[in-house]
């Protein structure tokens, strides 16, 4: 486990615990600065380590949550020394002999892995998670999204902001300068989720939901328009979906559909003030769906309201999922060798 400390890695342990994932040793990997820390899993410690060229051999599954720089250095060191890696960062997402999986929509792309499995960015994990099931059943030819995205999502700094600039704010004293966001985040909404590359007027996170959207659900053809927004909110994401449909499908039909996808969850009934929010989600490896509705301006559009837990379903989540399938399914190297 790389990046074992941080936000994400922090979670995957969670996930693993929870699941009982079946390991004779676990290590966890950070920084220097955190080596020799002890990590609480359950019945055991676990020292945290630095990485080094002698301390990544034997192992058989690599789980990186350490950042995009990290990944490109170590990844292919782990795979040459014999582990599948199952990466959390942007940095292998759209190589074309990486396999980007989302458990319950396309497992079956694992099966052509190279050593490298990459994890979807957050965004993208939980607004496939009800594409996906819609697709199969009546085919999609656009959708328009907007993210209402939370400060996890960038890790435990931007958490820590958004507290210290709130209890400024209700506390009426000087509203600590931005460090993380390049604005204040608290009390705020910013239209800008990562950076703006020289000369493109999108956002990184922008383009990475529309270019991971159609790679997961292997449809060069679909249409996807995204504007991703930061807003106060510790975790869960939002997003606000516009599916255009190839055959029509009624919001009836839509709910009946979600309802029996894996993982899905559908929270609707609007006029009792039912639907999912983020404090709802928080904690929960379910993707919530609500607000289902007909669009009035184009007869084969839907409408859509889904929220996930962007360090759960988002990122942890799926990464032992996805170890998971390839440890059941044969697709470790010591297995496929065998
Ligand atoms: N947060 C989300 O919702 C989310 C969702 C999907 C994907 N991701 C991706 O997951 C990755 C991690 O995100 P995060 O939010 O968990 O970040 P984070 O809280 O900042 O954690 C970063 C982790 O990387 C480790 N690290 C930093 N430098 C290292 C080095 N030189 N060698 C080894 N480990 C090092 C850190 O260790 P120290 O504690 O020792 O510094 C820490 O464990 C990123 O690529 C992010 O894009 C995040």
């Amino acid at each position: 486990m790389v990046g074992a400390t941080g936000a994400v890695g922090s979670t995957i342990l969670g996930v693993m615990r929870e699941r009982a994932f079946p390991a004779d040793e676990i290590v966890p990997f950070a920084s220097e600065r955190s080596a020799g820390r002890t990590l609480d899993y359950g019945d055991r410690d676990l020292t945290v380590a630095a990485l080094s060229d002698a301390a990544i051999q034997g192992f058989d599954l690599a789980l990186f949550s350490a950042g995009s720089a990290i990944s490109a250095d170590w990844a292919p060191k782990f795979s040459d020394a014999g582990a599948v890696v199952v990466d959390n960062s942007s940095q292998w997402r759209m190589h074309e002999d990486v396999p980007l999986v989302v458990a319950e929509v396309n497992a079956q792309a694992l099966e052509d892995h190279r050593g490298i499995v990459a994890n979807p960015n957050c965004t993208t994990m939980q607004t496939v998670m009800a594409l996906g099931p819609i697709l199969q059943e009546v085919g999609i030819e656009r959708v328009i999204m907007a993210s209402y995205q939370a400060v996890s999502g960038t890790g435990q700094k931007a958490v820590d902001e958004l507290r210290r600039q709130s209890e400024a704010v209700i506390g009426a004293k000087e509203v600590p300068a931005p460090a993380v966001y390049p604005h204040q985040i608290a009390f705020n909404v910013l239209p800008q989720v990562e950076t703006f590359k020289e000369g493109d007027d999108y956002t990184t996170e922008e383009r990475k939901c529309m270019g991971e959207t159609r790679k997961i659900l292997g449809r060069d053809d679909v249409g996807v328009s995204a504007t991703c927004a930061r807003v106060p909110v510790y975790t869960g994401h939002s997003v606000a979906a516009n599916v255009q449909t190839r055959e029509p499908i009624s919001p009836d039909e839509c709910r009946a559909l979600l309802a029996s996808a894996p993982g899905v969850v559908v929270v609707d009934d609007p006029a009792n003030g039912v639907y999912p929010t983020a404090l709802d989600v928080t904690g929960r490896d379910d993707v919530l769906v609500g607000r289902i509705r007909s669009d009035p301006s184009h007869e084969r559009c839907l409408n859509l309201w889904i929220v996930g837990d962007n360090l759960r379903k988002g990122a942890a989540t799926n990464a032992v999922q996805v170890a998971e399938l390839l440890n059941v399914r044969g697709l470790l190297r010591a297995a496929r060798a065998a």
